[in-house]
């Protein structure tokens, strides 16, 4: 982190030595053909790229004799839990900057073409070979015209072929192409950071919502001063200069910033949806099972938290005296057996849990 995070790209042979790709070619396809998943394929044929959005049923993918295409899906974390417990690898970096885990598999000569991505990237080869090449070039002017980013003049400045565990960190805007040589997959973790403007207008609008933005609430716009106009359609500048001063009056706390960013940042992708169990367990059995198996928060949640508040899946509420144990779970994603069993006579703790387990958010038994 201290040498390399948004400075310089890193090779790094053998990350992940004797890695398992999440899922099998078969279950990929699967994955893609699934109506929920963001998946995108694309051909690179005759000097000519085609993009197209899934789902894709397994024989509406070209044939796997068929070089140059690529199959990527985004978001697999959300979908398999082996994907989930790989993008966990990655939690030395916070959760608030972790977006997703996207895999692509591709065919001998396939690949998306030399781009750069606006976001940090580690690119995890799990199966089969790519041929990396970097640059750090200042020209990133893309081709005209095309359904996908492609860089108009991309020169290489490295070069390295990537095997099963070899992983390649990459800051911001750094210009890269991944060949495959024969059929691979590569898993990229990917993060996120959101621009000052969505920043801006985000955080504006939680302010609004929440009454809080400190301007007189409520109050309506006056005009007693407003004369007879001959120009009726003319904007009235005493208008602009009254609505400025309500505007000049918006203030924030610290408090308010964080509470922003926990509900903003623990937001479920808009395509998630929680699966509850079918027939979920009564309280005094969610304990007698939690006490025997542990917990463990769905792959899907996103639970954040700081000094005062908790956020889960977009909501913030203040700890009332689970905190040590939120923020274990929080922090490890699961809560042993044993440790559950410590907490199950916080009747308030273990109530709140089993809300959770009913909504999906946390499942019972830790991960194998
Ligand atoms: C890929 O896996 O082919 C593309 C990943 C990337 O370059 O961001
Ligand atoms: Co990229």
């Amino acid at each position: 982190m201290r040498r390399y995070w948004q400075k310089k790209p890193l090779l790094i042979r053998q990350a992940i030595p004797n890695v398992e790709a999440p899922l099998t070619r078969d279950e990929f396809f699967a994955l893609a053909d699934q109506d929920e998943v963001e998946a995108r394929l694309i051909t690179h044929a005759r000097n000519k790229w085609q993009l197209e959005h899934g789902p894709f049923a397994p024989d509406e993918l070209p044939s796997l004799r068929q070089r140059a295409w690529t199959l990527l899906v985004q978001g697999v974390d959300l979908h398999n839990d082996r994907a989930r417990a790989l993008l966990d690898q990655f939690r030395f970096v916070p959760d608030a900057r972790l977006d997703d885990l996207m895999i692509s598999f591709a065919t001998d000569g396939g690949g998306v073409g030399p781009h750069f991505d606006s976001y940090d990237v580690f690119l995890l080869q799990v199966k089969g070979k790519r041929r990396w090449k970097i640059s750090a070039q200042k020209d990133l002017t893309l081709q005209a015209g095309l359904p996908l980013k492609v860089l108009q003049d991309f020169r290489a400045e490295e070069e390295w072929l990537l095997e099963p565990g070899d992983m390649l960190y990459l800051p911001p805007h750094i210009a890269h192409d991944g060949v495959a040589e024969g059929e691979c997959m590569t898993c990229s973790i990917g993060f996120r950071a959101p621009s000052a403007n969505e920043l801006t207008a985000q955080f504006l609008y939680h302010l609004a919502e929440r009454g809080e933005s400190n301007a007189p609430s409520g109050a309506l716009y006056r005009d007693p001063q407003q004369p007879a106009v001959g120009h009726p359609a003319e904007l009235p500048a005493a208008l602009v200069e009254r609505v400025g001063a309500i505007l000049a009056q918006i203030k924030w706390k610290e408090q308010d910033v964080a509470s922003f960013l926990g509900t903003y940042l623990s937001e479920p992708k808009p395509s998630v949806v929680f699966d509850p169990p079918q027939k979920p367990l009564n309280e005094v059995r969610f304990i007698g099972q939690a006490s025997k198996l542990g917990l463990r928060l769905d792959r899907k949640t996103n639970l954040l938290y700081n000094r005062r508040f908790f956020f889960l899946n977009g909501e913030e509420t203040s700890f009332e005296g689970a905190k040590k144990w939120l923020i274990e779970l929080a922090d490890n994603r699961s809560m042993s057996a044993k440790r559950f069993v410590t907490l199950s006579n916080e009747s308030s703790v273990t109530a709140l849990l089993h809300e959770w387990y009913c909504a999906g958010w946390i499942q019972v038994g830790e991960l194998a």
